[in-house]
């Protein structure tokens, strides 16, 4: 595929600019030119899927990634038979990679229908030397593949792709830039996740996000609330912060917090992720202060041992999570508390995981994501001996997920009844006739509504609580709060 003399290339690359963003617009604009091109050739518009796996990080990158392809000129679709097609890849659990293995196999099958389909490939996944390796060898019909640390650049490879019709990798190392101002295109009209910092230090011994997304990089407090700004600008009216542990943002957490729900025309503010090593009093003070802020704290337990917690390199104990839960609980009326937790971590006892189940039944989570201990090369506990058998594992998870789902059942229970203000989302898929949004607390509610209530904050009676949501009713006309 080429679509531009060699010699016409040079001029390009040398006249681009040397500073970032300006350099990106700026492939950017040449990208458009191509594409335009072909559009002309082939008579229609260009489409482009990206499709995303795991967290809230890549979301958000997902969100840039779209913000470059629109401006190329591509139309965005939720199908894979795409023009364009790009993976923003997760590796935190094997099952993650084993999934993007499976779907490049498919793809090659469409590919082989439209040979003129680009497939891209990005994110944690790539960060791993071995996966490269794997995808070059086997994985052939892949075009463009690059990491967690230069998302930025997805312009300017596809430059090079379409100009030599030779397969792209950049994966970088590390970074300790962070590229301001590329265009964004976000899902929701009216809230948006807004990153505070990059990457994570903490090198908890199972995790290989340290590995994948380099050192902790805060962004400054003033382009962080300038994004806020301009998004309430643009009629947002929830951000949530977002950052591997925000609790270690470089420039004092809870004060950018504050001024965050000080923005004029923020009615929500969230945050996550928070480690329990770090959380201050001063952290709660202003959330309890401040009822902008969410009544909700993602705060990862993984293991109740405080044996387990201190092989897993988490720096806090059994009684010290507790204690913290405790204040938590008590400084913020309807406080949820959510959590992460890892079963089967190497050389966890039946005794280990009684402790999980017991702070399980003290701290009663409002709800939490239960996963298998998953064993990531590299990390310290992939070398650990006395790997736990499966049937262990899972019986062990069986339970664990039975309790959690017991205690989130009894936690919602104890709104219904209550009147509570609900930001609608969205249409209800299963009924066109409800809506559908969020407590202030994460928890979900379906209301009679239609799409006019979406992006407004409503006043809701809570019905009926249903386990993990709620069927509500609106007590009043839009809330001009
Ligand atoms: N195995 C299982 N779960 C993991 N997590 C992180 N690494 C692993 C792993 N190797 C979980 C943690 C973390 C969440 C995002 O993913 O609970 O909080
Ligand atoms: Fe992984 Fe621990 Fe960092 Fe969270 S805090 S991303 S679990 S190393």
């Amino acid at each position: 595929m080429y679509y531009i003399d060699e010699d016409i290339k040079q001029n390009i690359l040398a006249e681009a600019p040397e500073t970032e963003p300006e350099r990106q617009y700026y492939f950017i604009d040449e990208c458009r030119k191509i594409v335009s091109s072909i559009e002309e050739e082939k008579g229609r518009k260009l489409t482009a899927c990206i499709n995303t796996f795991g967290c809230q990080m890549n979301a958000k990158d997902s969100e840039k990634l779209c913000g470059i392809m629109q401006r190329i000129g591509y139309v965005m679709t939720d199908t894979e038979d795409a023009d364009f097609v790009l993976y923003n890849t997760c590796t935190v659990r094997e099952h993650a990679n084993v999934r993007v293995y499976g779907r490049l196999g498919v793809l090659k099958n469409s590919k082989d229908h439209n040979p003129d389909m680009i497939i891209a490939l990005c994110g944690c996944m790539m960060q791993e030397p071995d996966v490269v390796a794997i995808v070059k060898k086997s994985y052939r019909h892949v075009n463009i593949i690059f990491g967690t640390h230069n998302i930025y650049k997805l312009s300017e490879l596809l430059f090079l792709y379409f100009c030599e019709g030779k397969n792209q990798t950049e994966v970088l190392d590390g970074t300790s830039e962070i590229v301001e101002n590329l265009p964004a295109n976000r899902v929701y009209k009216f809230k948006s996740g807004v990153n505070i910092m990059y990457g994570c230090n903490n090198f908890c011994s199972y995790c290989i996000v340290p590995y994948v997304r380099g050192r902790e990089r805060s962004r400054a407090q003033e382009d962080i609330l300038n994004e806020v700004r301009q998004l309430a600008a643009d009629g947002v009216v929830e951000v949530m912060l977002l950052g591997q542990n925000v609790n270690s943002y470089a420039y004092d957490f809870p004060d950018l917090l504050n001024k965050v729900a000080n923005v004029p025309g923020i009615k929500r503010v969230r945050f996550m992720t928070s480690h329990p090593k770090d959380l201050s009093d001063e952290l709660i003070r202003v959330i309890r202060d401040n009822p902008i802020i969410c009544r909700h704290i993602h705060l990862p337990l993984q293991s109740g041992s405080s044996r387990v917690l201190k092989e897993m390199n988490r720096r806090y104990d059994k009684e010290g999570y507790l204690a913290l839960a405790d204040k938590i609980r008590k400084g913020i009326p309807d406080v949820a508390i959510t959590t992460d937790i890892i079963v089967g971590f190497p050389g966890e006892t039946e005794e280990d995981f009684q402790e999980t189940l017991d702070v399980v039944r003290k701290v009663r989570f409002d709800s939490a994501f239960t996963f298998i201990y998953s064993k990531r090369t590299g990390t310290r506990a992939a070398s650990m001996p006395d790997q736990v058998p499966k049937d262990i594992v899972d019986d062990r998870f069986n339970r664990l997920l039975a309790l959690v789902t017991e205690i989130g059942k009894e936690q919602t229970d104890l709104y219904e009844g209550r009147t509570m203000d609900v930001l609608v989302e969205g249409i209800n898929p299963k009924d066109p006739a409800y809506v559908t949004g969020r407590l202030s607390n994460n928890s979900v509610v379906h209301l009679k509504g239609d799409e006019s209530l979406v992006g407004q904050i409503v006043n809701v009676r809570l019905d009926e609580a249903k386990g993990f949501y709620y069927i509500g009713t609106i007590t009043d006309d839009v809330s001009l709060s």
